[in-house]
C-alpha cells in the first residue's frame, strides 16, 4: 500500500497507545487451528502460520492474533497455538518477524477458555470456571459438557490465573509482539465472570457488577504492569450468546464495567477496548440475533460503552459484520476509532488495499475456517488482487 493521501475515514492514521497505525482496517482475532502438535495440549506456531500472518500485514496495519492460550490448562484445543513454552515463543517470533518485515503491527490475544473445555484436553483435570454451571451441548471431543461440569475457581486460583495473564504478556513481548489484547469476550473465562447467568459466586468475584468485573480489572492491571498499559487492549462482548452466556442487563452492566475501566489509574489504564457489535453472533445470523435480544434492547449499539472510554482517552475498536460500506460511517460518525474484520480478512490477505482501492472482495469458505486438509487450503491460498 502506498502512502495515504485521501480522505477515506478508514485510511487515516491512528495512535492506539504505543501503536502507531497508518489506517483503521484491523484484522480481527480468528481461530484457525493450523499450529503443529508438539505434545498433548501443546501446539506451536509454524512456517505456514508465519506466511498467513505475513500475507495479511500492511504498512501501519494492526493484526490481532487468533485467541492464544496463556497456559497448558487454558484451553487444550487441537491446532490452537499457545504462548507458554519456549518453542511457542520461537514459533511466534517468526510470525511477528514476517509481519514487521512488511511494516505491520501484531498483538497477541491472550486466552483462557474457562468452562469451554473438557478434561480430555486437560490431562484429565476438570475445566475451571466462576461457578459449576456447564455449557449445554457437546464439546470439541464429542462429550457432553454436562458430563464433566466445571469446577469453581478458588480465590488462590483466580490470583494465579491473573498472574498467568501477566506472564503470558511478557512472553508475547519476548516473541516480538507489539502488545496484547486480553480476551474478555465471547463466553470464555473472563466473560464467564462478567455474565450474570454463569457467575453465581457469593465472594468478592461475584454478585455486584464491580465484583464480577474484579478479575478483569485485576488482569488489566497485572498485564499493564508487566508490559506497559500503552501496549494493552481488552475485548468485550456485552451481547454475547456464544458458549451460553446471556446477561440479564447487558446495557447497564457493561456501561458500568466500562466506567470501571475508564476510572483505572493512568499507569494501568489500557490503550483500547475492542467490542463486538450486538448484531453479531457466532451461530445466529444478524436478523436472528437482533430479534432474539431481550425486549427493551431494540437496536442497541456500542455508543453507550464508547462514551465513558473515550472520555478517559481509551481507544475503541468495533467488530462484527463489518464491510467497507458500514465501516466508513462507523468511523466517520465517531462510533469507533478502528474496525476489525474477521471473515473478509481470512479470504482477502490484501483487504486494506482492496478497501482503499474499491477492488472486489473474495468470498470466504466457512468449511476451512477451523483447519483443513491440506492446512494451506482456505488459509494461505487466497490470492491477493492481481
Ligand atoms: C472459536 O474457536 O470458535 C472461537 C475462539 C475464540 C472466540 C470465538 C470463537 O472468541
Amino acid at each position: 500500500m502506498g502512502s495515504i493521501t485521501n480522505s477515506d475515514p478508514l485510511f487515516q492514521p491512528l495512535q492506539l497507545g504505543a501503536l502507531s497505525l497508518s489506517h483503521r482496517v484491523v484484522q480481527a482475532p480468528c481461530t484457525r487451528m493450523r499450529a503443529t502438535k508438539e505434545s498433548d495440549g501443546v501446539y506451536v506456531p509454524n512456517a505456514l502460520m508465519a506466511e498467513y500472518y505475513g500475507q495479511r500485514a500492511s504498512s501501519g496495519g494492526l493484526l490481532i492474533t487468533e485467541a492464544t492460550p496463556i497456559s497448558r490448562y487454558a484451553a487444550g484445543y487441537p491446532g490452537v497455538p499457545g504462548i507458554f513454552t519456549p518453542s511457542q515463543i520461537a514459533g511466534w517470533k517468526a510470525v511477528t518477524d514476517a509481519v514487521h518485515a512488511k511494516g505491520g503491527l501484531i498483538i497477541c490475544q491472550l486466552w483462557h477458555v474457562g468452562r469451554a473445555t473438557v478434561p480430555s484436553f486437560l490431562d484429565g483435570q476438570p475445566a475451571l470456571a466462576p461457578s459449576s454451571i456447564p455449557i449445554s451441548g457437546a464439546a470439541l471431543d464429542g462429550s457432553e459438557y454436562s458430563s464433566n461440569p466445571p469446577r469453581p475457581m478458588t480465590i488462590p486460583e483466580i490470583h494465579s490465573t491473573v498472574a498467568e495473564y501477566a506472564a503470558a504478556a511478557q512472553r508475547a513481548r519476548e516473541a516480538g509482539f507489539d502488545g496484547v489484547e486480553i480476551h474478555a469476550a465471547n463466553g470464555y473465562l473472563l466473560d464467564q465472570f462478567l455474565h450474570d447467568n454463569v457467575n453465581t459466586r457469593t465472594d468478592a468475584y461475584g454478585g455486584s457488577v464491580a465484583n464480577r468485573a474484579r478479575i478483569v480489572l485485576e488482569t488489566i492491571s497485572a498485564v499493564s504492569k508487566a508490559i506497559g498499559p500503552d501496549r494493552v487492549g481488552l475485548r468485550l462482548s456485552p451481547y454475547n450468546y456464544f458458549q451460553d452466556t446471556r446477561d440479564s442487563a447487558p446495557q447497564s452492566h457493561w456501561v458500568e464495567i466500562c466506567a470501571l475501566i475508564a476510572a483505572l489509574d493512568d499507569e494501568v489504564k489500557p490503550s483500547f477496548v475492542h467490542m463486538v457489535e450486538p448484531r453479531f453472533d457466532e451461530v445466529l445470523d444478524e436478523s436472528a440475533k437482533m430479534s432474539s435480544l431481550p425486549p427493551g434492547s431494540a437496536k442497541p449499539n456500542l455508543d453507550i460503552f464508547r462514551a465513558p472510554l473515550k472520555d478517559a482517552g481509551i481507544g475503541f475498536i468495533a467488530a462484527g459484520n463489518f464491510t467497507g460500506e458500514n465501516a466508513r460511517p462507523k468511523i466517520a460518525g465517531d462510533g469507533a476509532d478502528a474496525v476489525a474484520f474477521g471473515r473478509w480478512f481470512i479470504a482477502n490477505p490484501d483487504l486494506p488495499r482492496k478497501l482503499l482501492e474499491g477492488l472486489p472482495l473474495t468470498k470466504y469458505d466457512r468449511t476451512t475456517f477451523y483447519g483443513a486438509e491440506p492446512a494451506e487450503k482456505g488459509y494461505t491460498d487466497y490470492p491477493a488482487y492481481a
